[in-house]
């Protein structure tokens, strides 16, 4: 299985989804950039999950706050006291490594030497506001997207004025300087998270969780990925964060194991709480029918962009023998797929059959996304849009001149079928949209 990853890592990089950040200057460590077809890729995810929790629903308003805030928000919010892990450095190789994955905690697990008493490690990167770098300056990278929606929660009761329960949603950069990052976009220490902040009554908030952990698991499968990679996990009680009354993962069953995809939790008023202490408004919700003022508990469903990414990558992989070929296809679900049609001529030497096929390509464009691509023979431009996961090639040929029908080739089928190029596009476009 852990092939598998190497041949993710090589698709990605070889296609353009995926590459080493900083690569020219020998990279730096665990930072990755998403190439043309990996920001199509993470695009459409994103898109796909706003579609979901914030246009299909009543419910849901978006939002999307600074990265930078007051450093009082990470007192109140518990970060600056709670947001650690526990970390050993080796005082022979100074590397450091985080205590839950050492089996030995007195010996370095690469070069054997004496391990230091452990020690907390606060996850937030630092950084300073301004021209003078001093303590009054320090402020920090946000280590979750949550604060900003908890922050403006009275903005957005005096300006939308929701009822309960009512959720934000948002999709934004989380930092967080991890000890142990790994597993190409797995753990990173700068990555996008997908969250949502749900407020309810209280008497309501375990019935919601629920609802919730069933919702999101769906939304994983209907997109594409396979029932029996997705599992449900709750969390023990010496699991939970510092917040959270109970949580359940969603986990995917990546090459390196099964691991967390997203955690849904149930935060109570934790967080309305210490934000009214802090800031000294008052967050508290006048419920109109109840006639009363309640601070909501809130419901979190909160995921990772590039951890999704990767296990949609991962579950969309496949190699299938085609007479002495082995073919790689990247099985994505249409709306994730980064490019929905590829246009390509047969010859390229007929000027005829490149120009049908370039008129065709610019049409197409302008209702979906469509590449047109002569670089090649037919046989290895097929390959190309395989692993990219493309859904649908067209090809132009010689008789596409006189009868002005073309073949449209599906990935997963390999079926051809000759479509007509005035009904091209509808075909096309009804396809992708069922
Ligand atoms: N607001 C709650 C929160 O941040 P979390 O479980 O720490 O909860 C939520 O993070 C999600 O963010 C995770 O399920 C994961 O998908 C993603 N995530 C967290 N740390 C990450 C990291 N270092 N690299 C990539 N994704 C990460």
């Amino acid at each position: 299985m852990a092939d598998m990853m190497d041949k993710i890592v090589s698709l990605c990089k070889r296609r353009g989804f995926i590459f080493q950040g900083s690569d020219i200057y020998g990279g730096l460590a665990n930072t990755w950039d998403y190439g043309p077809y990996g920001v199509e890729l993470k695009n459409n995810v994103k898109r796909a999950w706003w579609k979901t929790n914030v246009y299909e629903r009543d419910d849901m308003l978006g939002m999307d706050a600074a990265i930078l805030m007051n450093p009082k928000v990470w007192e109140a919010s518990g970060h600056v006291k709670n947001f650690f892990d526990l970390k050993r450095d080796c005082k022979s190789c100074k590397k450091r490594f985080k205590d839950a994955d050492l089996k030995d905690k007195s010996k370095c697990p690469e070069c054997r030497g004496e391990l230091t008493e452990s020690r907390p490690f606060n996850l937030m990167f630092e950084t300073h506001q301004g021209a003078v770098i001093d303590e009054a300056n320090l402020i920090y990278l946000r280590p979750e997207t949550a604060q900003g929606m908890f922050v403006n929660f009275l903005n957005i009761l005096d300006s939308r004025h929701p009822k309960l329960p009512f959720g934000l949603a948002q999709v934004g950069k989380a930092f967080r300087n991890e000890i142990t990052p790994g597993n190409l976009t797995f753990r990173t220490r700068e990555f996008e998270q997908m969250e949502i902040e749900y407020f309810v009554r209280p008497e309501n908030a375990d019935k919601k969780l629920q609802e919730w952990i069933e919702l999101h698991f769906n939304w994983y499968s209907d997109l594409g990925i396979k029932r029996e990679n997705l599992r449900k996990r709750a969390h023990g009680p010496d699991e939970l964060a510092h917040y959270a009354k109970a949580c359940t993962d969603i986990e995917y069953n990546f090459p390196f194991g099964w691991s967390e995809l997203e955690g849904i939790a149930n935060r109570t008023d934790f967080d309305l709480k210490q934000h009214s202490q802090y800031s000294g408004k008052d967050l508290r919700f006048f419920d109109d029918v109840k006639k009363e003022k309640i601070l909501p508990y809130i419901i979190e469903p909160s995921g990772g962009v590039d951890r999704t990414v990767l296990a949609f990558l991962t579950d969309a992989y496949s190699e299938e023998k085609v007479k002495d070929d082995l073919r790689v296809v990247l099985k994505l679900h249409k709306d994730l797929a980064p490019v929905k049609v590829a246009v390509l001529p047969l010859l390229k030497n007929r000027p005829e059959i490149v120009e049908m096929a370039r008129a065709i390509s610019k049409d197409l464009k302008k209702h979906t996304v469509a590449v047109y691509d002569d670089t090649a023979a037919i046989g290895k431009l097929y390959r190309r849009q395989d692993e990219v996961g493309t859904p649908f090639c067209v090809t132009v040929d010689v008789q596409s001149l006189q009868d002005r029908q073309v073949t449209v080739r599906d990935r997963d089928s390999m079926q051809q079928e000759r479509i007509s190029v005035d009904s091209l596009k509808e075909y096309l476009l009804q396809k992708l949209a069922g």
